[in-house]
């Protein structure tokens, strides 16, 4: 099974481009073609928030229309530029989405993997929180199927990266939230965005990571107080998590452009594993 990760796709009306420059609609078009070409295509995609760029229902649709394309199953949580309600008006006919209740959380499981997806938003705020209630609800759908592989995909980071100023608004009741998910080794991922860059984690006994975005990405800047966070246009990619029982998860970021190659590896016979194509071969030991 393969599920694609995108995130961060920050979709703008028609013709609009997010910070007057990027133009994230285009962006996510090129993502989707990407994820159609693959020889194997991923099972489904898991979209981590930052669906849109302001939550409007414009944005909404022209993201419905640009997800189209896509013949597999897409879950989708919001982020903190997401609006709930809006989202649920456009989404909720793909019936996953809870009718009601405060949350877009729900589970899927109807994959070799079970999907947990969480909302971490609060309204009007930068930073996520996983509240009473809704760790209450996560420890709930982990204690169903301890048994099965799972992976937790939701919008804000409860892991520090070293991104200051990001990590300010990361999510609240982390520590919390590792308490829960360090019970249950079937946790295979956390996933997650909001960074805006590729960043891996041992967390809570499993392994947490952030998506680079399929549109601008957040500078690289470790410096102690990197604020304000910066973006530049470093290349879109998306992630591919791939499941076998034998394997277990094996995640692969991937980009979104197209670059030189594939070229063959033609040895040089200086190389110190060199042999012609027609030396005997010695059997494997
Ligand atoms: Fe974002
Ligand atoms: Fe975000």
């Amino acid at each position: 099974m393969i599920i694609a990760q995108i995130t961060d796709l920050h979709v703008r009306p028609r013709g609009r481009l997010a910070y007057d420059r990027v133009d994230t609609n285009a962006m996510l078009k090129a993502t989707v073609a990407a994820l159609m070409k693959s020889e194997r295509r991923p099972d489904v995609v898991l979209a981590t928030g930052d669906l849109t760029d302001c939550g409007l229902l414009e944005e909404y649709e022209v993201l419905r229309e640009l997800l189209a394309p896509l013949p597999m199953a897409v879950y989708l949580v919001p982020g903190n530029h997401d609006r709930r309600e809006n989202l649920r008006a456009i989404f909720y006919a793909d019936g996953y989405l809870p009718a009601e209740g405060e949350f877009l959380h729900y589970v899927v499981d109807d994959q070799p993997v079970r999907l947990i997806g969480v909302d971490t938003v609060v309204p009007g705020e930068g930073f996520g929180l996983l509240c009473q209630r809704r760790l209450n609800w996560l420890a709930e759908q982990l204690a169903r199927e301890p048994g099965e592989p799972t992976v937790i995909f939701m919008h804000h980071p409860p892991f520090l990266t070293g991104l200051t100023d990001m990590d300010r608004i990361n999510c609240r009741g982390g520590d919390s939230m590792a308490d829960i998910v360090a019970r249950f080794p079937n946790v295979e991922r956390v996933l997650c965005g909001h960074h805006h860059r590729p960043i891996q984690a041992r967390w809570a006994g499993t392994l947490a990571s952030v998506a680079p975005s399929t549109a601008h990405q957040v500078v690289l800047d470790l410096a102690p107080d990197n604020s304000p966070a910066m973006y530049n246009l470093e290349p879109p990619a998306y992630q591919l998590h791939v499941w076998s029982p034998y394997t277990g998860l094996i995640s692969h970021t991937a980009y979104v452009d197209d670059y030189a190659g594939p070229y063959p590896f033609v040895l040089d016979p200086d190389y110190p594993g060199y042999q012609p194509a027609d030396a005997p071969r010695e059997a494997a030991e």
